[in-house]
């Protein structure tokens, strides 16, 4: 077993004063795998998805873009409670991170849409959200010349139509996985990638229970499981979870277990945005999921762990997008609905 505990290596250790990393604990079928890096298999389309993910054109107002509620630049969110959307309206639900949202089992935080794909269509069309159709969105784009060439060159089609869309969207989203995080490194066998405290709170993660749900290379994202599981969660937002999907009362308030990768960029959390931190998060979790209440030193521990999931965000040169023709239908930035 590689996972023995060497209490005289650690005694000598620990007598001579020195810190020692990662020496009491060695990773042995950890419930957590490393991410591997994105393969990209057709740049070209990954380049134009990128250009439609920061094109607000794809919104009524021209205002809006996917970028506005994931924004690259603060982990894939908006870290805001709820995301706003068209004419300022006030969002129903807590946006999550798009990284590493290719490893989902399926998409929002109740799972109704299957993949990438069916979910980039969501967005554009939601009333709440962009505000636009899908019909509208292509025809802007078939407006634009500059987005005519390079759909023909990707797609070897004439005409752009929503699935081509979508499916430039998800390309580039497959392309947003962040490796190499420290827990990670460790995971591959570098001792020194954590300190002793970042690895006493992984054990109490993984010991405590937290791994029955958070576990996978995402660490999440991979089941739906019940919002208070030992204690139920008090909140106001209506949201009901997998059953409005499934339409079966045993649903009632399951909810995708978010990924825990790059948790610490990513905050407020939970489906209502209610934790402003993760130490409220940590102790939610262990009170309402486990019936466990954590000391503040064990509570720190699990945050100093869980900020070790963070991993090299995407590099990313901002696209420049082709400009809108003459024909290109403007714009109504303040339409009220
Ligand atoms: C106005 C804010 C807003 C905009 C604009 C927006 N999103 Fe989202 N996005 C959200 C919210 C909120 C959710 C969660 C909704 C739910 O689960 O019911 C979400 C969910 C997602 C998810 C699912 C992630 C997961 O873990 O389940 C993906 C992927 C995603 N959006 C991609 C996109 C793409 C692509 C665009 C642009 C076409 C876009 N979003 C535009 C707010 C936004
Ligand atoms: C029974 C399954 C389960 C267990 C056990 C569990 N979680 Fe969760 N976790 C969830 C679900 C489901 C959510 C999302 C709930 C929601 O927002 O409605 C969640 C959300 C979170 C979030 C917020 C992430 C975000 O982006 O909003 C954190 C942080 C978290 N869990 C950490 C932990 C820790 C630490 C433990 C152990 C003390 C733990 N979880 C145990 C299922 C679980």
């Amino acid at each position: 077993m590689k996972n023995t505990f060497r209490p005289l290596v650690l005694a000598a250790a620990l007598a001579a004063g020195i810190s020692a990393p990662g020496w009491a604990m060695q990773p042995d079928n950890e419930p957590i795998s490393p991410i591997p890096a994105a393969k990209v298999t057709n740049p070209a389309m990954v380049e134009l998805g990128k250009k439609l993910w920061f094109d607000p054109r794809l919104s009524k107002s021209g205002f809006i873009s996917c970028n506005s509620c994931h924004n690259l630049s603060m982990g894939g969110s908006d870290n805001l409670k709820t995301s706003i959307g068209h004419n300022w309206a006030e969002g129903p639900i807590n946006s999550p991170t798009v990284l590493n949202s290719s490893m989902n089992v399926a998409q929002f935080w109740d799972g109704r849409a299957k993949d990438l794909k069916e979910q980039a269509g969501g967005p554009i069309a939601n009333p709440m959200e962009m505000a636009f159709t899908h019909e509208l969105a292509v025809d802007m784009l078939n407006s634009i010349p500059g987005y005519q060439a390079e759909f023909k060159r990707v797609f070897k089609k004439d005409k752009i139509s929503i699935s081509e869309v979508t499916d430039a969207i998800a390309a580039f989203e497959e392309t947003l996985v962040t490796p190499n995080s420290r827990f990670d490194k460790w995971l591959k066998g570098d001792q020194k990638a954590l300190t002793k405290n970042e690895l006493e709170g992984y054990k109490l993660f993984r010991d405590s229970g937290c791994v029955a749900c958070h576990n996978g290379v995402a660490v999440g994202g991979n089941s739906f499981q019940r919002m208070g599981l030992v204690e139920p969660y008090k909140t106001d937002n209506p949201a009901e979870g997998r059953a409005a999907v499934t339409g079966s009362d045993a649903d009632r308030f399951n909810f995708k277990v978010p990924t825990l990768r790059n948790v610490e960029l990513t905050y407020p959390y939970f489906h209502d945005g209610a934790a402003d931190t993760l130490e409220e998060a940590v102790n939610t979790m262990g009170r309402i999921q486990l019936g466990k209440v954590f000391t503040p030193a064990e509570n720190a521990k699990i945050v100093a762990f869980l900020k070790t999931l963070t991993g090299d965000q995407p590099k990313l040169e901002m696209p420049i997008l082709p400009p809108s023709s003459d024909k290109t239908p403007r714009p109504e930035p303040f339409a009220k609905k």
